[in-house]
């Protein structure tokens, strides 16, 4: 990972990346975003491609926040999902191509973070997919999103906002179907969550969009392609300890309504 560092009116701009002229054209770009003031995640044109440019203003509490943890080795939301996403996408797994991400500090404190990542075309979030049950791919895409979840979770790497909202489906993949998103507040080893919380993630409107069949046939081929990765599990634990985390999740979505996305509040149980 390339690293530019520039002295602007603005404060101190770290741009992380991996191409230099793209890195300087995103700096530019988040300049001039900073400065009018735009925040937010938008579609656009950017180095002759289709982007999603997502950016955010730190302000606050939660500017205080950021500031004592990244001094104490935090990356910033921005900057951990492109890492993370390169992390993931050197272990042959679909990420968006992460092409640039950046932070802007005064005085060692945090202003404004962003990325920029190629826009992955022909594709629906795994929410609206599972909404349509007789969608004909379900079966083998329930199959796929099994399979690299649990190779995720051979390697380590905890996602920690695994929600069907933040995975895609494209119409056609090969070799793969499925791009994870927004996979910022997770990582690679070592991480506080474990892999039954990315589960309760996934599986937190299992209640009305899976059957008892998919969850079943989930869970066996999880654990399948756990072993296959040198990484066995007992399925009937993990899944007590999913429904513990989904439980917890509920409740929190209970008192924190925001963090649903505008959704209903799910089932205490599923299958
Ligand atoms: N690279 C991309 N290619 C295609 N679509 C994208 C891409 N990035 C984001 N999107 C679309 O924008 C939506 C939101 O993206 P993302 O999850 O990264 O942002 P967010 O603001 O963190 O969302 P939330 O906090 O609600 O989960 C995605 O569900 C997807 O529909
Ligand atoms: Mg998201």
């Amino acid at each position: 990972m390339a690293r530019l560092e520039l002295a602007t009116p603005n404060g101190r701009l770290i741009v992380y990346g991996w191409q230099s002229d793209v890195m300087n054209a995103a700096a530019e770009l988040a300049l001039a975003e900073h400065v009018r003031g735009v925040a937010g995640l938008d579609r656009i044109e950017f180095a002759g491609r289709s982007v999603w440019f997502k950016r955010s203003v730190l302000r606050g509490k939660s500017r205080a926040r950021w500031a004592l943890k990244r001094a104490f080795g935090a990356k910033l939301p921005r900057v951990a999902e492109y890492y993370n996403h390169s992390w993931l996408t050197e272990r042959l797994f679909e990420t968006p191509l992460p092409l640039a991400a950046g932070e802007l500090l005064a005085r060692g404190v945090p202003q404004m973070e962003f990325l920029i990542s190629a826009h992955v075309p022909d594709a629906i979030t795994l929410e609206t997919f599972l909404a349509d049950r007789r969608h004909a791919h379900r079966a083998a895409v329930l199959d796929e999103l099994a399979r690299e979840t649990a190779r995720m979770h051979a390697l380590g790497f905890v996602h920690h906002d695994l929600y069907p909202r933040n995975i895609l489906v494209r119409e056609t993949g090969t070799p793969r179907r499925l791009v994870f998103l927004d996979a910022w507040a997770g990582g690679p080893p070592p991480q506080l969550r474990g892999a039954p919380y990315d589960l309760a993630c996934l599986f937190l409107h299992a209640d009305t969009e899976w059957t008892g069949i998919e969850v079943s046939e989930f869970v066996a081929r999880y654990a399948e392609e756990r072993a296959a990765q040198g990484r066995p599990i007992d399925a009937q634990s993990v899944m007590n300890s999913v429904r513990g985390a989904r439980s917890r999740l509920v409740a929190r979505l209970r008192k924190r309504p925001a963090e649903q996305r505008g959704r209903s509040l799910p089932g205490a149980d599923f299958e």
